[in-house]
C-alpha cells in the first residue's frame, strides 16, 4: 500500500532520530524532500557543510556529481543516495573527452605547460580528477569569478569545463576574450577556452521571455543563473548562483515583480507573490525530480535493516586527484 506524504514523513523523522543519518538536499528538488533535508543549500554550500558533519551515513538527495563531492572530500563518511541521478551537463564530459581538449588546445600551440584546468562542480570525479593531476580545480557558479581570478594569475590559458555557458558568461563579466572549442575562434588569442557543454534546464530561458515580461510587467526584475546563454544573462538584471539568487529576490520589497531563470521548484517556493518563472516550458530539472519522499524513506529503511542502497564508491586514485581539485577550491 503506498503511504501519503504525511505518513512517510513520520517514518522519515522516526528513522532519523534513530540512526546517525543527516540528509542533505539541494535547493532543486521537489519540495517535499527539500522539507526533510537537515542540511539544504546551493552545491558550494552542501559541500562544505557536509564536510563538517559528523553523522555516519550522508543520505544525498541531488544528482550524482553533489554525493559523489562529499564521497570525495571525506572518504570515511558513507553516503548513499534515494537515486543516483546524473545531472545532465555532468554526462556531457569524461575523462576521454577531457583528454580530447587538451589535445585540441595542444595541436593549436598550447602546450600543458600553459593550460590551467578548471572544472565546473557539475562534472563527475573522473573529470575532477583530471583536472587536479594537472594542476587545476574546481568551481562553483557562486565562486567561480574568483576562482578564475585566481586562476589568471599565473598568467595560462584556462581550459573551463564543462560548462561553455559559465565559462562564457565569467569572462564576459571580467572583459576576458572566450571561445567554446571546436567553433570560431582562435585559441591563441583566448583567455577561457571553454567545453561544449551545457545545462538542458538553463537553455530553456529565452531572450524573447525577457522581452515578453519587461513588456508585459514594466519596471519587472529578471534574475537568471549563469548556467543560461550568454545573451540571457546579458539582458538580466541579476545573475548569480542559486542561493546568491534567493537572497537577491528576498531583498526586494513585497510589491516588486521578479522573473527568475532557474530550475522551477526554487522559483516555485520563493515567494508568495510578484514572482515568476521566466519561460512558458516548465523548467523542471528531470534528474533532480527523480528523488521522492517515498525514495528517501526505503533508503533511510535500507540502512536501518543494515543493508544501505545506492551507496557511492570512488577508487582510490579518482578519490585523491580529485579532492585536491575540490580542497584547491575550498581553500580559497
Ligand atoms: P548551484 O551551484 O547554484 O547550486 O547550481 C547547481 C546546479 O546544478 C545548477 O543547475
Ligand atoms: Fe544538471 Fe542542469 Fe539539472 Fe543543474 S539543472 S543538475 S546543471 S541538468
Amino acid at each position: 500500500m503506498q503511504l501519503t506524504n504525511e505518513e512517510l514523513r513520520v517514518k522519515i523523522d522516526e528513522l532519523k532520530k534513530k540512526l546517525s543519518v543527516t540528509v542533505v538536499a539541494h535547493f532543486y528538488q521537489r519540495d517535499e524532500v527539500f522539507e526533510v533535508g537537515d542540511i539544504t543549500g546551493d552545491s558550494l554550500e552542501l559541500a562544505m557543510k557536509t564536510k563538517e558533519d559528523n553523522a555516519e551515513f550522508v543520505l544525498f538527495c541531488g544528482v550524482g556529481f553533489m554525493g559523489q563531492s562529499v564521497k570525495v572530500l571525506s572518504p570515511e563518511k558513507r553516503v548513499v543516495m534515494p537515486k543516483i541521478a546524473c545531472c545532465a551537463m555532468a554526462r556531457m564530459i569524461d575523462s576521454m573527452y577531457f583528454d580530447e581538449s587538451v589535445k585540441y588546445l595542444n595541436d593549436n600551440g598550447i602546450p600543458n605547460e600553459n593550460i590551467l584546468p578548471i572544472t565546473y562542480i557539475n562534472s563527475n570525479a573522473d573529470v575532477k580528477a583530471k583536472v587536479g593531476e594537472m594542476g587545476g580545480m574546481v568551481c562553483t557558479s557562486s565562486n567561480a569569478k574568483k576562482i578564475i581570478t585566481k586562476a589568471l594569475g599565473e598568467g595560462k590559458k584556462i581550459l573551463f569545463v564543462p560548462d561553455r555557458c559559465l565559462g562564457q558568461n565569467i569572462a564576459n563579466q571580467m572583459g576576458l576574450k572566450s571561445m567554446v572549442i571546436g567553433h570560431e575562434g582562435n585559441p591563441q588569442e583566448c583567455d577561457i577556452l571553454c567545453y561544449d557543454g551545457f545545462c538542458s534546464v538553463h537553455q530553456l530561458f529565452t531572450v524573447d521571455d525577457i522581452a515578453f515580461y519587461r513588456k508585459k510587467y514594466p519596471g519587472i526584475l529578471i534574475a537568471t543563473h549563469p548556467e543560461c546563454d550568454p545573451a540571457i544573462c546579458d539582458a538580466s538584471d541579476f545573475v548569480g548562483s542559486t542561493s546568491q539568487l534567493i537572497k537577491y529576490i528576498k531583498e526586494q520589497p513585497e510589491d516588486q515583480k521578479v522573473a527568475v531563470g532557474t530550475e522551477f521548484n526554487l522559483v516555485n517556493r520563493l515567494r508568495p507573490k510578484n514572482t515568476y518563472v521566466l519561460s512558458s516550458t516548465k523548467p523542471e530539472c528531470p534528474t533532480m525530480n527523480e528523488t521522492t519522499l517515498q525514495d528517501v524513506y526505503e533508503t533511510l529503511k535500507a540502512i536501518d535493516d543494515g543493508e544501505p542502497i545506492n551507496e557511492i564508491e570512488v577508487d582510490e586514485k579518482t578519490q585523491k586527484w580529485a579532492k585536491i581539485a575540490l580542497e584547491r577550491m575550498l581553500e580559497l
